[in-house]
């Protein structure tokens, strides 16, 4: 098959396109005809991109990419209620090659039907910026009706679908933004939107119940003074992982899969409650401008040819 696939320790310049083995599913497997697959630019800082659970180097060459859509090709024998043929969406085991491929693997824990609205270029985005949103806002935050919640990094692939997430909660939702995206943030479904660049958020907000931080550093830092007595504070920026403050490694997680959540996400777009937001959409051939043009707004997705791929 076809695949991008890195041969030593690096980012997407050192990507290449390939020719790779097709991938074998085990007995609690399913084999996946890649559709499309959406860009995470951070990828090659997350520590299962180059190593294994046990901590020792994974093996090389790698492929990236661990959110797809695409078609069930094969099952293996363990698997239950999985069809060939049938159309999904989901995440691949990050310790595992992922879905800038042809074919990749995943299990069945991991994918959902796609949501039948959408195109397998938009639904590709959709995997780990709406369950980081789902997770963070209602798994750890439990965003309630009323509730005031600040979203920073609004326009970005997560906060996109949080904002959106929020709204669908009754949520009162206060945002930052740069200025060219509050119209788009607005459009999501935000209450407010702080131009960031221009007024530091924490002289217009104070006493909201929860904040929602994709930025890190000084943004995440000038947050704490703006939750109420009791407020929550949930963070996905990569810097919060190796902080010396117990309170943000406290603050910090990392998207899990959900079968549930991502059938639940399905029925949310299907419904037009969520939507997702696509950057531009790049042939596989294209990675690279895909990694280097980045989005105004969501993600990139790379889509991947099939030569007699089912519709
Ligand atoms: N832990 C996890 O499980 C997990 C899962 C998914 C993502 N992440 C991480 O979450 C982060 C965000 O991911 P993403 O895909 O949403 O990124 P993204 O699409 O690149 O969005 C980042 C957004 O941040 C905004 N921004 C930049 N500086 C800002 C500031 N000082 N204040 C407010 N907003 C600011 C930008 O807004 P403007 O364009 O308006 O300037 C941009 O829209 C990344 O670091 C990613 O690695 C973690």
């Amino acid at each position: 098959m076809k695949a991008i696939r890195l041969h030593h320790v690096g980012g997407s310049e050192s990507l290449l396109y390939d020719d790779a083995p097709n991938p074998i599913p085990k007995d609690n497997e399913v084999l996946v005809q890649v559709y499309a697959t959406a860009i995470t630019p951070t990828e090659f800082d997350w520590y299962p991109t180059f190593h294994t659970p046990e901590g020792t180097m994974r093996p090389f060459p790698i492929i990236p990419g661990h959110e797809f859509s695409g078609v069930v090709d094969a099952i293996g024998s363990d698997c239950k209620d999985m069809q060939v043929g049938a159309s999904i969406y989901g995440l691949s085991n990050w310790f595992i090659d992922g879905a800038q491929a042809e074919y990749c693997v995943t299990v069945p824990a991991n994918i959902a039907p796609k949501p039948v609205t959408l195109e397998h270029t938009q639904a590709a985005a959709v995997p780990i910026s709406a369950l980081t949103a789902w997770q963070a806002l209602i798994d750890r935050a439990h965003l309630s009706a009323g509730q005031q919640v600040l979203i920073h990094g609004a326009a970005g692939g997560v906060c996109s679908f949080a904002v959106q997430v929020a709204r669908h909660q009754s949520a009162h939702v206060i945002t930052t933004a740069s200025a060219a995206n509050s119209a788009f943030v607005k459009a999501l479904g935000a209450d407010e939107v702080i131009d960031y660049r221009i007024t530091p958020f924490e002289t217009v907000v104070r006493e909201v119940d929860v904040v929602l931080d994709t930025v890190g550093g000084d943004t995440r830092d000038r947050s704490w003074a703006v939750l109420r007595k009791g407020g929550r504070l949930v963070t996905v920026a990569a810097d919060a992982e190796g902080s010396k403050e117990q309170r943000v490694r406290d603050a910090f997680f990392i998207v899990e899969p959900s079968r549930n959540q991502l059938a639940n996400i399905a029925h949310l777009i299907d419904t037009g409650a969520l939507r997702p937001v696509v950057g531009t959409v790049f042939s596989m051939e294209n990675f690279r401008q895909a990694y280097e043009q980045k989005p105004v707004r969501g993600k990139n997705v790379l889509r991947i040819a099939q030569k007699g791929a089912r519709q």
